[in-house]
């Protein structure tokens, strides 16, 4: 039987993206044959695909049950409890299925006997860089973080020299120079500003050289290992709390600062006390990625915007649905990079002695596969 992928709507109302767009979806047919595309009505209406697009690629316009009824789901938010309960054995899912945060979905995918693949918890190998959504997303983070700053400040981000006087260009300061940092760097310094960076890894420092920033240099040596994966390890206690009375002085000369400090799974890293707020300049703008994990900042509200001591604080939680169109296509194309990785003969069979697919399967064979999620899982298995 041909093998079928359903794209539901997304759920949540401020979702724009979808999980597959019309010309992405050309381009998988034409690979695989006798595939079959059902895409909900109105999937793609948030960002900018129509109906008729889909239909033009090849794609059949279904309802939503037909959708959810496909072998393989794709989707960018995890799908609601409700439609879990409408999938069975045998069926796949794959999308952002927020694995550490939400493990609730990973319980209800396992006893419906689905094998879900986390785009999460790919792995950072060069084999599967085309898989990689969560650089993909925070790329689009960092430069609307970016622009987000540069029209709230007060100040122009450019050097100026206008007849009335010269104006100075704003200061920029990067937290985290990881993904999301390093965009957020090189779209303030194409706008003009003087950007300067900071992250515990010892490599990020060439990383924000080359693109024309200054590295921040603490006075004294906080530096933390990096995984194999390239992620940062959280620091030690102590060196962790000695970080923000470290920063503040460089935070109080910054019209702006965004933070993308992050350690997978754990809470954000405190980086901006109240007092760093309070030396800012009034008018300052801090823009805080790390909002959905607690954020960087003191006064992040997750989702709001605050201000404090007169310095605008923003904590927003999906910037790339600001941008859906490039966010659906650079997705979707993480997507079906994954899919075709487990194709064969025209089925969906990904074969799970893979690195790719050992550490992206969330749920399989009526289990959750994933050892840290199981952990978060296992206490709340106990207490029943
Ligand atoms: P992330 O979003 O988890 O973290 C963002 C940044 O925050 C990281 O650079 C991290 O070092 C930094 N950070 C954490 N705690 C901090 C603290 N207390 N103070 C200052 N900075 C702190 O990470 P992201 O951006 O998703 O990836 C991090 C790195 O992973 C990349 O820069 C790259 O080296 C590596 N990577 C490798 C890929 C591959 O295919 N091999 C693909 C993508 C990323």
């Amino acid at each position: 039987m041909a093998l079928s992928i359903g794209v539901p709507c997304e759920t949540d109302p401020d979702e724009t993206r979808v999980a597959l767009v019309p010309d992405v979806a050309d381009r998988l047919l034409a690979t695989a044959e006798g595939l079959e595309i059902r895409v909900e009505e109105g999937a793609g209406r948030g960002a900018y695909y129509a109906d008729a697009d889909y239909e033009a690629a090849g794609c059949t316009v279904v309802d939503r049950a037909t959708a959810l009824e496909a072998d393989l789901v794709t989707t960018v938010a995890p799908l609601p409890l409700d439609d879990i309960a409408t999938l069975g054995e045998g069926q796949g899912v794959i999308g952002f299925l927020r694995p550490l945060e939400q493990p609730e979905t990973a319980q209800a995918l396992a006893e419906r006997g689905v094998t879900a693949l986390a785009m999460e918890l790919v792995p950072r190998i060069s084999r599967a860089q085309k898989l990689d959504a969560l650089s993909a997303m925070s790329s689009i983070g960092g430069y609307r973080a970016a622009l987000r700053a540069a029209e709230r400040l007060p100040k122009f981000f450019p050097l100026l020299t206008t007849a009335a006087g010269t104006v100075r260009p704003a200061r920029v300061l990067v937290l985290g120079a990881g993904v999301a940092g390093l965009q957020a760097i090189a779209t303030a310094k194409r706008l003009g500003a003087k950007v300067f960076g900071y992250d515990i890894r010892e490599p990020t420092r060439e990383e924000v050289e080359s693109l024309g920033a200054s590295f921040v240099d603490l006075e004294v040596d906080i530096e933390a290992d990096q995984d194999e994966s390239g992620y940062a390890e959280e620091l030690e206690k102590e060196k962790q709390e000695r970080q923000p009375e470290l920063l503040q002085p460089h935070l109080a000369k910054a019209d702006v600062v965004i933070s993308t400090a992050l350690i997978p799974g754990r809470p954000a890293p405190l980086l901006i006390n109240e007092n760093a707020v309070e030396a800012m300049d009034p008018g300052s703008v801090i823009v805080d990625l790390a909002a959905p994990n607690g954020g960087n900042c003191a006064y992040t509200e997750t989702g709001e915007e605050v201000v404090a001591h007169d310095v605008q604080i923003l904590g927003p939680t999906n910037l790339p649905a600001e941008m859906p169109v490039h966010a659906s296509e650079l997705y979707a194309k993480t997507v079906t990079a994954l899919i075709e990785e487990g194709l064969a003969e025209g089925a969906f069979a990904p074969d799970f002695e893979d690195q790719i697919f050992a550490e992206s399967c969330l749920t399989r064979e009526g289990k959750v596969q994933n050892e840290r999620v199981r952990g978060l899982l296992e206490p709340e298995e106990k207490d029943a």
